[in-house]
């Protein structure tokens, strides 16, 4: 769109691609295209061919993306070049069309652009995805809303993989198409694992068949806030046509509020005295119930989410009320923990690993847990959401020493907003900038932006998402020597959120300026 006025002098132009490609290199030859005749298709030798349901819809979809104002009604109206087709290739060298993109998938791509042709080409589905995405980018229309494309050779795969986003739907609900187009705009920004933070405190919306009194009982509403087994399905089904993951959270033991209404047992009585208050702290760790419970509950998330890791929170446990009840400080007492409320935290969270290792799932957990408790399962991933800079490079140099895999998420908490240019900031985060050696800095595996809900809900998560959550999925994907100038990054981020914009994400703006379609107010 505005590709054609954003040029830069040094070696290697950019223009076009948000996040960067690693490589990319476009010339000044262009060439037009025509709706009527422009094609997608499998070159001979993919190991997929038509029939291939992501790529399939993926055509499709980019089809509208690529020119969002045809209409079939309309003829040529291109002039100034003798129409000529334009075919763009798929070859895929590993099979597989219907399973889930995942850990380990190759997301890596290269794409060749040359006269009346563009072929990409990838290992897998998930990266066919991502060029298609960089191809749909390129093309930009002149003042008269034609159509061009120039020579371009891109070779790219992600720095990091696993480039998340957290929506909270406990503390607003957020309709499903909310969520849908949220997924929308990750695959725009190459982002690939939704973290669904489906549950907390103030609502319970994922309506479970095992335990259908969770919803009924703990959501906003029963009927209308609530997602169902189809919306999640649907949510799955739409991420998974994107290459996006969907990791849910079920937080515990803190963070469970909403639960304890559908469910009464689980949540532990708070004591006044010698008598209960009435009102409930976290879950109950001394119940053998509260764990057949949690199974039930974990063995259900294992059927419904297909993804091999699953979230299971950790983090801000309250503990006043269970120093509060007698049976709980009976219980501490028998296990020799020395009223180290930590290690009853611990004892709590390691049964609830055991589930899901049981389960044959990679458990996340919030950077509590390891705070609390170092001798953690290795295989378990760790969040860090805490601190300044200087705090969470030293956690993060602590947990890799100790040989875990690190999420970075503590920079990233889009929720919090200010005046002026805050994606700068994002801009620069480093996410490999601690002391440690190269192994410790390859237990990086990704981060993720987290939009949690208390000032969020459907009238405004676009704008506060995007093109904020812009600069941390340039900073997870491409580069980082190639990205060091958030200056550099300012006109291809206001061109990116033009695009944004052109494709219906309510982005907002970034500065003084305008986009040659802006949003049309609906
Ligand atoms: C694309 O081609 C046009 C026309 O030749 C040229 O002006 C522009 O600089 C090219 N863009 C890039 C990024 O090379």
């Amino acid at each position: 769109m505005l590709c054609l006025f954003i040029v830069y002098s040094e070696a290697g132009q950019v223009c076009g691609v948000w996040p960067l490609p690693q490589r990319m290199v476009q010339s000044s030859e262009i060439y037009s295209l025509i709706p009527q005749l422009f094609t997608f298709g499998y070159t001979k030798d993919s190991a997929v061919q038509s029939g291939c349901s992501v790529l399939d819809a993926a055509f499709k979809r980019y089809f509208s993306i690529i020119f969002p104002d045809f209409t079939y009604k309309k003829g040529f109206s291109n002039s100034w070049f003798e129409p000529e087709p334009f075919t763009v290739s798929v070859g895929v060298k590993s099979g597989g069309c219907d399973g889930y993109p995942d850990e380990g998938s190759d997301e890596s791509y290269s794409l060749s652009v040359s006269a009346f042709q563009a072929v990409i080409r990838a290992e897998s589905v998930w990266g066919a995805l991502r060029g298609l995405e960089s191809f749909s980018q390129l093309v930009y229309q002149d003042d008269y809303d034609a159509y061009y494309v120039n020579k371009t050779e891109i070779e790219d795969f992600p720095r990091f993989p696993f480039r998340g986003l957290l929506l909270d739907t406990s503390r607003h609900y957020l309709p499903l198409n909310a969520i849908i187009k949220t997924l929308d705009a990750m695959a725009y920004n190459k982002l690939n694992v939704f973290h669904w933070h489906i549950v907390d405190d103030p609502s319970f919306p994922y309506q479970s068949f095992t335990y259908p009194d969770l919803s009924d009982k703990g959501a906003f509403h029963p009927v209308t806030h609530i997602y169902t087994q189809k919306d999640v399905k649907k949510v799955i089904a739409h991420a998974r046509l994107r290459g996006i993951r969907v990791v849910p959270e079920f937080d515990s033991p803190g963070h469970t509020k909403s639960w304890g209404k559908g469910q009464p047992d689980v949540l532990t009585p708070c004591y006044q005295g010698d008598v209960p208050s009435g009102s409930f702290g976290p879950v109950n760790p001394i119940l053998d119930s509260t764990f057949k419970f949690m199974t039930n509950l974990f063995e259900e998330v294992n059927s419904v989410f297909p993804d091999s890791h699953v979230h299971i929170g950790g983090d801000e446990v309250n503990f006043h009320c269970w120093d509060s009840n007698p049976n709980v400080r009976a219980f501490m007492k028998k296990k020799g923990f020395h009223k180290d409320y930590t290690r009853l935290e611990s004892y709590y969270m390691e049964n609830i690993m055991n589930i899901t290792a049981t389960l044959n799932k990679t458990a996340i957990v919030w950077q509590d847990v390891f705070d609390y408790h170092e001798k953690i399962p290795k295989n378990t991933i760790l969040e860090i959401w805490k601190g300044v800079p200087a705090a969470y490079r030293a956690e993060m140099s602590k947990m890799t020493k100790a040989g875990h895999r690190v999420l970075l998420s503590a920079p990233w908490y889009i929720n919090h907003i200010s005046y002026g240019q805050d994606w700068r900031q994002a801009y620069t985060v480093q996410p490999r900038n601690f002391s440690g050696t190269d192994e410790q800095k390859q237990l990086v595996i990704g981060g993720e932006v987290c939009m949690w809900g208390e000032y969020v809900d459907a009238t405004n998560l676009h704008p506060r998402l995007w093109p904020r959550s812009s600069a941390a999925a340039e900073r997870l994907w491409s580069d980082e020597e190639q990205t060091t100038s958030v200056d550099q990054a300012f006109p291809r981020l206001q061109d990116f959120r033009c695009k944004l914009i052109r494709r219906g994400i309510k982005a907002e703006p970034l500065f003084v300026g305008h986009c040659k379609y802006e949003y049309n107010g609906l």
